[in-house]
């Protein structure tokens, strides 16, 4: 089982989201666990209150250290292992291969949610990483730790109901997805691609390769490394029919 804590001003931000969906069923399963601390519940302070003025004047509040440091030796007192993560827009970005990193390694991953101009900077002092979800400002750690947990429990076999769909989501691979089509066949003169209706797997299985090339190499082309032999040889033949796209020559031939 998968195991997170959270440490948060906002529980009820990270309770909501966690009731829902493929995250709702797999805690529901007890495929994973997250524990949600509430800061306030860690400060001596009479009114609760977790923060202050910054040191040296400016803008906002900071976040005070003290409450941080309780619920962080709290969780750590049963000597479990454990990587305490600050999500923090100055940390190393997250992507699925980290989520991946995370996933293998086998200890509890604690998330630390900042509010506010941030937090005490002596808070570097007794975590492990930062963490960040992009480049970019949110106003709390709370949707990076969602983020987080989402893409991890994803990971945890059982915890979708095909485990194919995971492996063949974007990045899992190395490139980007395939294109998808549902019901109807035709939705206001746009058709789905002849080949999805065909019932022949083999043929299926090329054009969603191909495509899946052929979205990576549109969107991400920094994405396409160490192909195979096969994926090689289907960015070769998109490349040339990229080429006779553009001199004007069309091929309906392809996949009839
Ligand atoms: C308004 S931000 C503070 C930003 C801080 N003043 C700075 O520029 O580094 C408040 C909190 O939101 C979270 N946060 C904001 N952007 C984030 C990002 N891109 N990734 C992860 N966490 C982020 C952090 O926990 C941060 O402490």
């Amino acid at each position: 089982m998968k195991e997170f804590d959270v440490l948060t001003i906002f529980p009820e931000l990270i309770e909501c989201y966690l009731i829902h969906g493929v995250i709702g069923k797999a805690l529901n399963k007890g495929l994973a666990e997250v524990k949600i601390h509430n800061l306030r519940d860690f400060t001596s302070d009479k009114h609760k209150k977790v923060d202050d003025s910054p040191y040296g004047g400016g803008a906002g509040m900071v976040m005070q250290i003290e409450s941080f440091y309780n619920v962080i030796n709290y969780i750590k007192s049963d000597g479990q292992p454990r990587k305490v993560v600050l999500l923090s827009p100055q940390g190393r970005v997250f992507s699925q291969k980290v989520a991946q990193e995370f996933y293998n390694e086998n200890q509890e991953l604690v998330l630390v949610c900042g509010r506010y101009e941030g937090i005490d900077e002596r808070i570097k002092n007794i975590i492990d990483e930062e963490i960040s979800i992009g480049d970019y400002i949110i106003s709390g750690g709370e949707l990076a730790a969602l983020v987080i947990i989402d893409s991890i429990v994803r990971l945890i076999p059982g915890a979708l109901g095909d485990e194919s769909s995971a492996k063949e989501d974007s990045f899992m691979r190395g490139f980007l997805d395939y294109p998808q089509y549902t019901r109807p066949e035709e939705f206001n003169g746009m058709r789905v691609p002849n080949v999805l209706l065909s019932g022949d797997h083999k043929k299926i299985a090329l054009w969603r390769k191909k495509e899946a090339l052929r979205n990576t190499l549109q969107k991400r082309p920094d994405l396409l490394k160490n192909l195979s032999n096969e994926e090689m040889q289907i960015l070769k033949e998109l490349c040339s029919e990229i080429n006779r796209n553009i001199l004007g020559v069309h091929d309906e031939s392809v996949y009839n």
